[in-house]
């Protein structure tokens, strides 16, 4: 990690700069309904332009089989253009003569996108053509999308076999981010782990309890902490095939010393909707034919109330089903607490994941967590303790 170099200090002014950045953003009928990615790219690509680059935008945008209209960057592209208030070019393919052309016709300052490079199979299964490819078409690569850095893709390592690389600020925001967090953290340090199931974050549960002080397991997949240790949760999601890896991991907590908080008390409902009839009990009291659908007010307090006494948080997944109202209250209430602690400069809280992100906009916090990563997939294998390809590729 310390290992990685950024362009600062480098004469960039009339160079092809090739920035591989995340433009994967959710769109509805051509419009971008969350520009977060996009935004955050922003200073970065400015900089870059500013210092007289001609600055080369790549990235995928969903999962195409091949050329598919529906996922063409194009509208993206526009709304990169709006966010950055000066001149975006768009090319039409991401290598060959279309590419050529683009990256021809601009002069220094100038910006381009290319096209979606997952139109092309070379892309994701890091075809050595393809990366070669790429990389004709610019001098200096500089790697900015820290959500792809789990993906060994052309666009992300390949290309670094064929260029002077480098990290861009963004990447290097959020690797800095999150290393504050998990590995030079102030203690007592926290992590709340949600989400539906155990078993997609086994790996990331393992390594947690080894390194925070504290561990909150939220979500379905507390559920399955439960009942491995011998409550009843009714007709809730759980996944009983994985209580002997739930005991393993509340086994490893012991030894290695973090305490593991799980709710003590629970939102019930009998159906599964918008506005279902509900019940707080406690843990003890949850009827057979109920499901846990979120964690009850005690559990709320006694999160916040560990939480007052912890320094750093690293937040990961949801603590009940937010996504349908009623039973989002009991994140809400434990994402305004975070917030309001780390806006009293009493908490560094750093939280990311899809899911994640969304529960903290529902609660209208995200501003005030101290970091919020724009990555899925690579926040989880970086909690997972895993190196990740895309950052490993700049580091060489
Ligand atoms: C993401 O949205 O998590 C990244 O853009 C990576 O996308 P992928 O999971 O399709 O590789
Ligand atoms: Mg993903």
């Amino acid at each position: 990690m310390d290992k990685l170099k950024t362009t600062d200090g480098i004469d960039v002014a009339g160079k092809r700069v090739i920035v591989r950045a995340d433009l994967n953003v959710p769109i509805k009928n051509g419009k971008v309904t969350d520009a977060t990615r996009l935004e955050r790219v922003v200073p970065g690509l400015k900089a870059l332009s500013d210092r007289g680059a001609k600055v080369i935008v790549i990235s995928h945008f969903g999962r195409p089989k091949g050329v598919d209209p529906e996922l063409s960057l194009r509208p993206v592209a526009q709304t990169l253009q709006y966010l950055l208030g000066r001149p975006v070019k768009f090319g039409e393919d991401s290598i060959g003569a279309a590419a050529e052309a683009a990256v021809q016709s601009l002069s220094n300052g100038d910006i381009a996108v290319l096209e979606n490079l997952r139109f092309h199979k070379g892309e994701e299964k890091n075809d050595p053509e393809f990366a070669s490819a790429l990389a004709k078409l610019g001098d200096v690569f500089v790697g900015d999308a820290f959500s792809c850095a789990h993906r060994a893709h052309a666009s992300t390592e390949g290309i670094t076999h064929h260029l002077p690389s480098y990290a861009g600020p963004l990447l290097m925001e959020e690797i800095n981010a999150l290393r504050t967090a998990l590995e030079k953290p102030q203690r007592p340090t926290a992590a709340l782990v949600g989400g539906a199931k155990v078993s997609t974050k086994i790996p990331v549960l393992t390594n947690l309890v080894a390194k925070v002080d504290k561990l909150i397991i939220g979500g379905g997949m507390a559920n399955t902490f439960l009942q491995a240790a011998g409550t009843n949760v009714g007709k809730s999601l759980a996944e009983p095939e994985f209580a002997e890896t739930a005991r393993e991991i509340l086994a490893k907590a012991k030894e290695k010393g973090c305490e593991i908080i799980l709710p003590v008390d629970v939102v019930i409902a009998r159906e599964f909707k918008e506005g279902a009839a509900s019940e707080v009990v406690a843990i003890d009291d949850v009827p057979a034919d109920a499901m846990i659908l979120d964690v009850g007010p005690k559990s709320v307090a006694h999160v916040t109330d560990m939480l007052t006494g912890t320094k750093t948080l690293l937040w990961n997944g949801p603590m009940g089903a937010f996504e349908i109202a009623p039973f989002g209250e009991g994140t809400f209430a434990v994402a305004r607490a975070a917030a309001s602690l780390t806006k009293a400069g009493k908490l560094v809280s750093v939280a990311g994941g899809g899911d994640t992100v969304a529960a903290l906009n529902a609660a209208n916090v995200t501003d005030e967590f101290t970091y919020v990563s724009t990555a899925g997939g690579a926040f989880l294998e970086w909690l997972e303790g895993r190196e990740l390809p895309g950052i490993a590729a700049l580091a060489r």
